[in-house]
């Protein structure tokens, strides 16, 4: 297969991170092994992220930072035109469904960390397994011609369902299974590791599409019990940080999952509304909350979006796919 290589990402010339004052060999490697590989990252990195990593103290940290600031150029301020010559490079997956493309504004984008949350069986991994095949789709078929990336904390992922959707789409089987890089998350620790190992495959510019189902299971199970709520959310926020840089440097769309239940609770309230089980508040690009309907149908909910309207779709899992109703 040709490789093309992705004209938006520049090519840098290459200084070592240890050329940064402060640095030394023993830090170097274990920001390097935490996925911070260039001068830049480490420029725009939060100190606390680096002092967690290389276990020194968030003041070194902040030097550290400020000189490798200092070696490289970064355009703080960019003119609003440019951000918008940016956005126009904005890519549309296809869901299957009209509905749903339409409520969230063409299609499932990239450029953005794009969460989904519902109860168990909702249709959240059904839809992961749906974009993986139709990401590949010509443009005009609502794809991008690309791969995807499928890290897998539940061992939900079947590549069975691949075959199933990419024969509806006349796709064939073989080529679409080799098409999406998978990797299943043993614990948080290594989900955080394969995200940021994914940038060398994102580098090679063929994928547009990332996927992280669940991107929560495995911390919520690591950390039970309110004494480490802070820490679970500090280092799912560094996480999510990572996954919106390569998101925003790789033009790709990343589709997570979070399951929320529905607790007593949520039923006298709105499960749409940050809940005890909601541990991501306000950090994707956008929300889709899914709930099960009657018949098999399910029900998108767009929530807190930017520049959408609120509004709800319905569609249908059925053995071909995502489709409408
Ligand atoms: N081959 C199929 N044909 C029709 N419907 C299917 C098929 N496979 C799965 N489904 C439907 O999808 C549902 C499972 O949805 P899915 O696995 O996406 O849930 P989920 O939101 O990921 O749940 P969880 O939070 O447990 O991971 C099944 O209950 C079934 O209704
Ligand atoms: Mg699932």
């Amino acid at each position: 297969m040709v490789k093309k290589k992705n004209e938006n990402v520049e090519e840098k010339k290459i200084i070592e991170i240890e050329d940064v004052p402060g640095i030394g060999p023993k830090t170097a490697e274990k920001l390097k092994e935490a996925g911070y590989t260039t001068v830049e990252s480490i420029a725009v990195a939060a100190p606390q992220d680096l002092a967690e990593i290389a276990e020194i103290s968030e003041g070194t940290c902040s030097k550290i930072i400020a000189e490798a600031r200092r070696m490289v150029r970064i355009d703080n301020f960019i003119s609003a035109d440019q951000i918008m010559e940016k956005r126009k490079r904005i890519g549309h997956i296809t869901s299957g469904s009209k509905n749903l493309d339409e409520l969230i504004g063409g299609g499932f984008e990239t450029q953005a960390v794009i969460e989904v949350f519902g109860e168990f069986g909702s249709g959240k991994s059904q839809l992961a397994h749906q974009l993986a095949v139709t990401v590949q789709l010509p443009k005009e078929k609502g794809g991008l011609e690309a791969e995807s990336i499928f890290i897998d904390s539940e061992n939900t992922f079947r590549p069975e369902r691949i075959v199933q959707i990419a024969e509806h789409y006349g796709l064939d089987p073989q080529e679409t299974l080799a098409k999406i890089h998978y990797a299943r998350a043993y614990n948080s620790d290594h989900q955080m590791l394969l995200a940021e190992k994914a940038e060398d495959l994102l580098k090679e510019g063929n994928v547009k599409l990332m996927i992280l189902d669940s991107l929560t299971a495995t911390f919520r199970s690591e950390y039970v019990g309110r004494g480490v709520l802070a820490e679970r959310q500090q280092k799912l926020g560094r996480h999510l940080r990572k996954l919106h840089q390569l998101a925003d440097v790789y033009d790709i769309c990343i589709f997570v999952t979070n399951q929320v239940s529905s607790a007593p609770d949520v039923f006298f309230g709105d499960p749409t509304r940050p809940i005890g089980g909601h541990i991501l508040g306000h950090s994707a690009t956008m929300r889709l909350y899914l709930r099960k309907s009657k018949q098999g149908r399910r029900i998108a909910r767009l929530v807190d979006s930017p520049s959408l309207p609120e509004g709800e779709a319905i569609f249908l899992v059925t053995e071909k796919g995502i489709s409408d109703p």
